[in-house]
C-alpha cells in the first residue's frame, strides 16, 4: 500500500484536519458514480454519525499528506479499502448502499471538493451556482435549477473555497473576501466570502468543457441557421475584424472559439484572457493569462497591459477573451494596424450597445480624444459584430450578425447581415423564431471575400437564407 494504514499517528494537511471535523454531512444529488444518499431524515443523521466516525479513524489511521501526490484512482481505491476495513472493524452497522454512499463521499472529501465532486464530474452542467451551505444552484441545458446538495456549515464550504484558491495561491478570508481562481480541469470559480456575502461563502463555477460546441452543433441546436453559420465561416477566414457581444453566460466565449477554427493554421496567433478558457486548434498560438494581485496587493498583470505586450510579440491576429476596460483602445488599434482578424468579446444586449460600450470603455479608459475621433476609429476598426443572447426559454441563439459601415455625421451606421426575428411562443413556452438574411446586397466585406476567392460561397449563404427565395422556421 503506498500511503497504507501508518504505524505512527501521521498528521494530515491542515486542510484535510479542517475538514475532518466538518465533513460529515454531505447530502448528494443521485449520481450514475454514487449510490443514493439515505432517505429518512433519522437514517441520514446514523449515516452521518457512521461517516463521521469512519473518517476520524481513516485520519488517524493513514498518512493522508502522502496521497497528495498519488495517483487519483489509486489513492481513491486505497481509501476506499481502508475505510471499508475500518467498518468491518468497528462493526459499524450499514446496509450496502449506504456503506457505497459513505465511503465514496468520504473519498471525495479526502481527495477532492467534498460534496462539489458529484457536480464537477458531471459533463452536462455549465454552471455551479452555491449560494451559503444549504443552497446549491446547477444550469443544466441553459435551465438553472436547485439541487438537494449541501454543504454541512458555512465553515466546511469556506474550507472547500480555501482548498481551491490555495491552488492559484490565494486566500479567502475577512481581509480579502473576493477572489477569481480555476480549478485543474480549467473550469473558472469566483469566490466570495462573508462579510460581503450575506448569507455565506458563495462560490460561481463555470464549468471547463473538452469537448467544446462547434459551429455545427450550434446549428443543431438551432441557435443559427446553416447558411448563418456559413457566412461566421467566411468572417473567420476571411480576417474581419470581429466584436462578439452578449450578455453573461450568453455563449459569447463558445462563439469566440468557433470564429477561430477558420483561422488558416499559417496563422501567429496571440490569446488574451483572464482565464484560458479558449481551445484554438492552429499549431502557432501563445496563450497569455492576466494576474490579480496577490495578496499583498502586488504583482497584477492587466488585460491593457497583456494587450500592449501582445503587439511586440509579432502577431497576425490578437485574441481578447473579454474586453471590458482601458485595454478596448489597444485592441481597436491593434485592428487598425495590420492585425486584420483580431476579435474579442464584451457584455452588451446589442451590436448598438457593443459600439456605445466600447466608446465608454475608451474614453473612461483615459483616451482623451473626442467623442467623433473614437467612433470613427471605432469604425476604420471594427467590421462585424456577433450578438449572441439567452432567449427566456434558456436557448441561445445568435440573433444579429451586423456590419459596421461607416459614419452619418457624428453617428456610426450599421447594417444587418443576419438577424433572428421573434415569430411567436410554442404551448411548451419555447421561443419560435426565423433566421434571415436582409437581403440588402453584397456586404461591405465582400473585397475581402473576393480577395480570400470566397465570394461563391458567400453567394450561395447569403441567397440560401434571403428572405425573398428562403425562409425557415427554426423550433428548438
Ligand atoms: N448556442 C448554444 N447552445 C447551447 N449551449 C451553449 C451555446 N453557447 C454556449 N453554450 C453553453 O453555455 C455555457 C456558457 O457559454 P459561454 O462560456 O460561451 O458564455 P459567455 O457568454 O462567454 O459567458 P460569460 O459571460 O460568463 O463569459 C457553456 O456551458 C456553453 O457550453
Ligand atoms: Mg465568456
Amino acid at each position: 500500500m503506498p500511503f497504507g494504514r501508518a504505524q505512527s499517528k501521521a498528521t494530515p494537511p491542515a486542510s484535510t484536519l479542517v475538514s475532518a471535523e466538518t465533513s460529515a454531512g454531505a447530502i448528494p444529488l443521485s449520481k450514475e458514480t454514487n449510490t443514493n444518499p439515505p432517505q429518512s431524515e433519522e437514517d441520514r443523521s446514523e449515516v452521518f454519525k457512521a461517516k463521521a466516525k469512519v473518517f476520524n479513524a481513516l485520519v488517524d489511521a493513514v498518512d493522508i499528506s502522502r496521497i497528495a501526490t498519488t495517483d487519483r484512482s489509486e489513492a481513491a481505491e486505497e481509501i476506499g479499502a481502508i475505510a471499508a476495513e475500518i467498518i468491518d472493524e468497528k462493526r459499524i452497522p450499514l446496509t450496502v448502499k449506504d456503506q457505497e454512499w459513505l465511503i465514496d463521499s468520504i473519498i471525495d472529501d479526502v481527495l477532492g471538493y467534498g460534496p462539489l465532486e458529484q457536480l464537477l464530474r458531471r459533463d452536462d452542467i455549465s454552471d455551479i451556482m452555491v449560494n451559503g451551505a444549504d443552497d446549491v444552484f446547477i444550469e443544466v441545458g441553459g435551465k438553472t435549477q436547485k439541487t438537494s446538495i449541501r454543504f454541512q456549515s458555512n465553515e466546511q464550504l469556506l474550507n472547500i473555497c480555501q482548498r481551491i484558491v490555495s491552488q492559484v495561491g490565494r486566500r479567502v478570508d475577512e481581509s480579502s473576501p473576493i477572489c477569481d481562481a480555476r480549478l485543474m480541469d480549467g473550469s473558472r470559480v469566483n469566490v466570495i466570502a462573508p462579510p460581503l456575502a450575506v448569507d455565506g461563502p458563495t462560490l460561481t463555477i463555470r464549468k471547463f468543457k473538452k469537448d467544446k460546441l462547434t459551429l455545427e452543433d450550434l446549428v443543431g441546436f438551432g441557435s443559427i441557421s446553416e447558411q448563418g453559420a456559413e457566412i461566421l465561416r467566411i468572417i473567420g477566414r476571411v480576417r474581419c475584424n470581429t466584436l462578439i457581444s452578449g450578455g453573461t453566460g450568453s455563449g459569447k466565449t463558445t462563439l469566440l472559439n468557433c470564429l477561430t477554427r477558420f483561422i488558416d493554421t499559417d496563422e501567429r496567433i496571440v490569446t488574451c484572457e483572464d482565464a484560458a478558457e479558449l481551445q484554438l486548434q492552429q499549431p502557432h498560438v501563445v496563450r497569455l493569462e492576466t494576474r490579480p494581485a496577490n495578496i499583498e496587493g502586488k504583482g497584477e498583470i492587466t488585460m491593457r497591459e497583456l494587450v500592449k505586450n501582445c503587439l511586440r510579440m509579432r502577431p497576425e491576429r490578437i485574441i481578447v477573451g473579454e474586453v471590458r476596460g482601458a485595454e478596448a483602445f489597444d485592441l481597436l488599434q491593434a485592428m487598425n494596424t495590420g492585425h486584420d482578424g483580431s476579435m474579442g468579446t464584451l457584455h452588451a444586449n446589442s451590436p448598438r450597445e457593443a459600439l456605445a460600450r466600447l466608446e465608454s470603455m475608451i474614453s473612461v479608459g483615459g483616451v482623451s480624444l473626442p467623442p467623433k475621433t473614437i467612433r470613427e476609429m471605432m469604425v476604420s476598426s471594427i467590421d462585424v459584430i456577433v450578438q449572441a443572447s439567452r432567449l427566456r426559454d434558456g436557448r441561445r441563439v445568435i440573433t444579429h450578425v451586423t456590419e459596421v459601415l461607416g459614419m452619418e455625421g457624428d453617428v456610426i451606421t450599421t447594417q444587418d447581415i443576419f438577424k433572428f426575428e421573434i415569430t411567436g411562443e410554442s404551448e411548451d413556452g419555447k421561443v419560435i423564431g426565423t433566421h434571415r438574411a436582409n437581403g440588402g446586397g453584397r456586404p461591405g466585406f465582400w473585397d475581402r471575400a473576393v480577395y480570400y476567392n470566397e465570394q461563391g460561397r458567400l453567394t450561395e449563404a447569403l441567397d440560401g437564407s434571403d428572405p425573398r427565395s428562403m425562409r425557415r422556421d427554426l423550433e428548438a
